[in-house]
């Protein structure tokens, strides 16, 4: 009777089912097992990284990792005396490491960003090496947990800016000198709320952009033969000085995920998770209804909406 059934055309559908299934799951699980080429971008290891939003979190953690892992660093910040704190806290935690800073606000750009070419340029002149690595960070919601026409137009525009317009025009502007050396790497961070998330919908369809930015700019420098490989790496939440929530294992610190991220680097998909634990959460976008992920994440924003409140009230 058994073997009756195995026959139905049924019975194959859900054999290719299951085998389809199966081969993506491997896939996806296979971005953690294999080991990071980062190490191809400083085969002479005097080169250099620029990340952006350098002097908190994730931004943070990654000037730490890229320094643990030999590289030289050039922060991106808005504030130069943080900017050069962060820079000596570098440099003692790695004596052999190399630093730079770069002093931009990323909110209100206009082409003066160009420039930001030259400054590289005067720091590489200085200390020899190539720019091979850039981490494009910086980025955050300036109005979360709110409705969209409850956002003025300067915070709309702060939030375009610091995650999308930004990373637009620096990558425009550096992509020449990462090729300069032997081969350059582009890293956007992207965030899960990409998959487009409720009463934070500018910050969500800024990261939208991340995401097709990067994926339209890899496709290009891959057809062009571009020296530059082109990655993005999803977030979920992570605790930094913007969004100060307890630690666990599905919340790890800044160095913790910038440290999974780098070691995604040449796991073979452009939009990886950066950390384990958040790719097994986010299985959940592909298991479950989108009405009913939705209704989970109004939930959430209402109790950060009011957590932040609370917090705003004791000052
Ligand atoms: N934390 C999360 O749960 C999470 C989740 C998903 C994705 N992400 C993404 O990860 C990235 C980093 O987030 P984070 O939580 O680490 O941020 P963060 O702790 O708030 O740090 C942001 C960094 O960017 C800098 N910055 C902010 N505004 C700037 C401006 N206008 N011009 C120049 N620099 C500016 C900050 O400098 P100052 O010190 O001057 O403020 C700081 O160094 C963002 O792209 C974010 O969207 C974060």
């Amino acid at each position: 009777m058994a073997l009756e059934n195995w026959k139905t055309p049924l019975s194959y559908l859900g054999l290719a089912t299951l085998a389809y299934t199966s081969l993506q799951l491997n896939r996806q699980a296979s971005i953690f097992l294999l080991p990071s080429t980062l190490q191809r971008y400083n085969l002479t290891s005097k080169n250099w990284a620029l990340v952006t939003g350098a002097t908190d979190g994730i931004g943070f953690g990654f000037c730490q990792e890229l320094c643990s892992r030999g590289f030289n660093v050039i922060l991106h910040g808005r504030n130069a005396t943080k900017l050069e704190r962060r820079a000596r806290e570098l440099e003692a935690e790695f004596p052999r490491g190399k630093t730079g800073i770069v002093v931009l606000d990323s909110v209100g750009v206009d082409s003066s960003i160009d420039e930001i070419a030259t400054q590289v340029h005067e720091i590489l002149k200085q200390h020899g090496g190539y720019l091979s690595v850039l981490v494009n960070n910086v980025g955050g919601d300036a109005k979360p947990y709110t409705l969209l026409d409850g956002n003025t137009f300067a915070e709309a525009q702060e939030t375009m800016d610091k995650n999308a317009v930004f990373m637009l025009h620096i990558t425009r502007v550096l992509i020449p000198l990462l090729e300069e050396g032997e081969r350059g790497l582009v890293l956007n961070i992207s965030s899960v709320s990409a998959y487009g998330m409720p009463y934070i919908s500018v910050y969500s369809a800024s990261k939208g952009f991340v995401e097709t930015f990067t994926r339209a700019l890899e496709a290009e420098c891959v057809a062009a033969r571009r020296k530059v490989d082109i990655m993005g790496l999803r977030v979920g939440t992570v605790k930094t000085a913007g969004f100060d929530i307890a630690e666990n294992l599905f919340v790890p610190t800044g160095r913790v995920l910038a440290s999974a991220g780098l070691n995604r680097v040449g796991c073979g998909q452009v939009i990886p998770y950066a950390y384990f634990w958040h790719w097994l959460q986010g299985l959940s976008f592909y298991i479950f209804p989108r009405r009913l992920l939705m209704n989970v994440t109004v939930k959430k924003m209402m109790s950060l909406k009011a957590e932040q409140e609370s917090k705003e009230k004791q000052g």
